[in-house]
């Protein structure tokens, strides 16, 4: 592909000396009785479109090529199946709001020479309200990120409600662990469509409760003024 333009480019230019200088002797040495100065300047221009549009063709090819290549690898990523399952038998409801950490160490690959977290045991009944302050890079979001089950622990066990969260039903855990993190993300749209990434059936009541709950008054209010209108975002 790199090769693709500086070679058509090569063809371009080479076509057209080759004309130039064939046509200019052809011209020279019949005084213009063979071919005319006329006709040669056409056969240039014409033969320099189609090698133009010859170019434009291979650019296609090109283009196909490297589409090939990028959906191969975003199939990849759709056909990609999680590893973390839910088990036969799995759990549906949560009983209460308590999370326990049972001495739990986690690290991100089992190659990792360091755990991200080590030896935690923390209770934190239903109801409570704990905040969690330590300095940057320390496994807060990795903390937070084993209640929903976004990944096993490595040592240790997660119960949420009493129980295990390996053996909830995937869906049913994630829709009772409810996680804002730091760094959000708006589509392209209205507030809305944004809003019902959660629940896709949600009406504006409900919408609008779940703005409430988030406790985000100022975004509630602007909610109900600016729901329909479409907000678009830079590409990132
Ligand atoms: N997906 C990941 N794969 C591998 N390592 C990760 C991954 N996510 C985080 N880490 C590493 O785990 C450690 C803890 O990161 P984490 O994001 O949990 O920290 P944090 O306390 O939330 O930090 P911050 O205050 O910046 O939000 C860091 O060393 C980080 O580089
Ligand atoms: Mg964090």
């Amino acid at each position: 592909m790199a090769l693709n333009n500086p070679m058509m480019q090569f063809c371009v230019y080479a076509g057209m000396a080759f004309v130039l200088s064939f046509g200019s002797y052809a011209v020279i040495t019949s005084q213009g009785t063979e071919i005319a100065v006329g006709q040669m300047s056409a056969i240039l221009t014409y033969s320099f479109q189609i090698l133009i549009s010859l170019m434009m063709l291979s650019m296609v090819f090109v283009m196909i090529a490297m589409s090939m290549e990028s959906v191969e690898r975003i199939v990849e990523v759709l056909k990609e199946r999680s590893t973390l399952t839910s088990p036969d038998n799995a759990l549906i409801e949560v009983k209460d709001g308590s999370i326990d950490f049972d001495n739990v160490s986690f690290k991100y690959s089992k190659k990792a020479e360091r755990m991200a977290l080590s030896d935690v045991d923390l209770h934190i009944k239903s109801g409570e309200l704990i905040g969690i302050l330590c300095g940057t890079g320390s496994s807060k979001s990795t903390l937070v990120q084993l209640i929903p089950r976004l990944y096993d622990v490595t040592e240790g066990c997660v119960k949420v409600g009493g129980e295990d969260v390996r053996r909830y039903d995937l869906d049913s855990l994630r829709n009772n662990v409810a996680v804002v993190l730091q760094k959000n993300v708006l589509f392209s749209g209205t507030i809305k469509d944004n809003l019902r990434w959660g629940n896709p059936d949600a009406t504006d009541e409900e919408m609008l409760e779940a703005c409430k709950l988030a406790q985000n008054p100022i975004f509630a209010e602007a909610w109900v003024l600016y729901c329909r209108t479409p907000i678009f975002l830079p590409e990132q």
